[in-house]
């Protein structure tokens, strides 16, 4: 598994002072301003241009950052990040099997709340009910966030639900792209789906010992196999322009953040109204598969615990912790 654990501080140093220098910058005074040798700078130079950067070099003039390759380096997403507690450290994968599972490998060794799993594809993602995750090379947001929540795992479900609220903000703020969610925390954009998450835990005597929140995202896909494509889609496809996943990202992590240290703080109440907003299921007509069992009802609310109360055909209530919904069509359910 090939990983790098976070950023060298010279690196960033140099890349944030390049950043915001227009102009072309001598490697002397690089060297002065960022606090290396004359051949630290120029040993960081060469690895920022074979990590993609294109930095123009001059004789007698110096150096000037062109462009940042686009890619999730752990550089350019802490760069202004506005999260207090949640920052790293990074890793960035170009390729993973899944996130998830390397999170929770780094979860089990005792990796620290905040850790991230980025990649820009996985071999293996993985969604809910054993399904596998679509992460083409680039085009997506495939990203695993490590938290140690002081809760009862019986919380969960609400911080699964949270997290697809801070999603919907995220987009929002960043890139003014409001996706609904379907119960319990699939993004929905014009009825297709967008993204997903996928929260994973390890208990130990009734408390949360880590928790892996896994997000999948379908930025700039320009399209999906004939099985997939009826189902879901992606923010090009939707808009009909490309958009920046770092962008995205970064935002995600601050509005996560505030969600998470609001449910801490506050528990899940204000959270809920603002998932309900956002909600295409409820007072929809709805099927739950739950393995061979199928319960189809009237989506009457989602309880304090993030569970699905369904009003079935008998008029009898159903809490839904768990399954796959269908929305289905005013026409498919005769007997409401
Ligand atoms: C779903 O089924 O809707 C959840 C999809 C979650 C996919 C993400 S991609 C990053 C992380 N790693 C995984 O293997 N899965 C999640």
């Amino acid at each position: 598994m090939q990983t790098s654990p976070g950023p060298d501080p010279g690196l960033v140093e140099l890349l944030s002072f390049l950043r915001e220098e227009e102009n072309f910058v001598s490697g002397e005074v690089l060297a002065a301003r960022v606090g290396l040798s004359r051949a630290g700078v120029w040993k960081r130079l060469h690895r920022l241009k074979a990590m993609g950067y294109i930095i123009e070099g001059e004789p007698r003039r110096g150096y000037r950052l062109v462009a940042a390759p686009d890619k999730l380096l752990p550089e350019e997403v802490l760069y202004r990040l506005g999260t207090k507690t949640l920052r790293g450290p990074i890793y960035h994968l170009e390729i993973a099997e899944s996130t998830n599972d390397m999170a929770k490998v780094l979860g089990s060794q005792g990796a620290a709340e905040g850790t991230l799993i980025v990649a820009e594809t996985q071999t293996a993602g993985r969604g809910r009910l054993g399904r596998s995750w679509l992460s083409p090379p680039g085009l997506g947001i495939y990203v695993s966030l490590l938290l140690r929540p002081p809760l009862p795992p019986n919380e969960l479900p609400q911080i699964t639900l949270s997290t697809a609220v801070s999603v919907v903000r995220a987009l929002t703020r960043a890139v003014g792209v409001t996706p609904g969610i379907k119960w319990p925390n699939d993004l929905i954009l014009k009825g297709k789906k967008l993204g997903g998450i996928l929260t994973e835990m390890e208990t130990e005597s009734d408390q949360i010992r880590y928790l892996v929140v896994g997000m999948g995202l379908n930025v700039n896909n320009p399209d999906f196999s004939p099985e997939l494509g009826g189902r879901a889609t992606s923010l090009l496809k939707e808009e009909g322009r490309s958009f920046p996943r770092l962008t995205i990202l970064k935002a995600w992590l601050e509005e996560f953040e505030a969600l998470y240290l609001q449910f801490l703080a506050r528990g899940f109440p204000e959270i809920l109204e603002e998932w309900k907003q956002h909600s295409v299921t409820l007072g929809k007509y709805v099927a739950v598969r739950q393995g061979p069992r199928q319960i189809e009802g009237l989506a009457r609310e989602v309880a304090a615990d993030g569970a699905l109360v369904l009003e079935t055909t008998r008029g009898e209530e159903v809490r839904v912790t768990s399954g796959e919904i269908t929305l289905e069509s005013a026409g498919m359910s005769p007997n409401f």
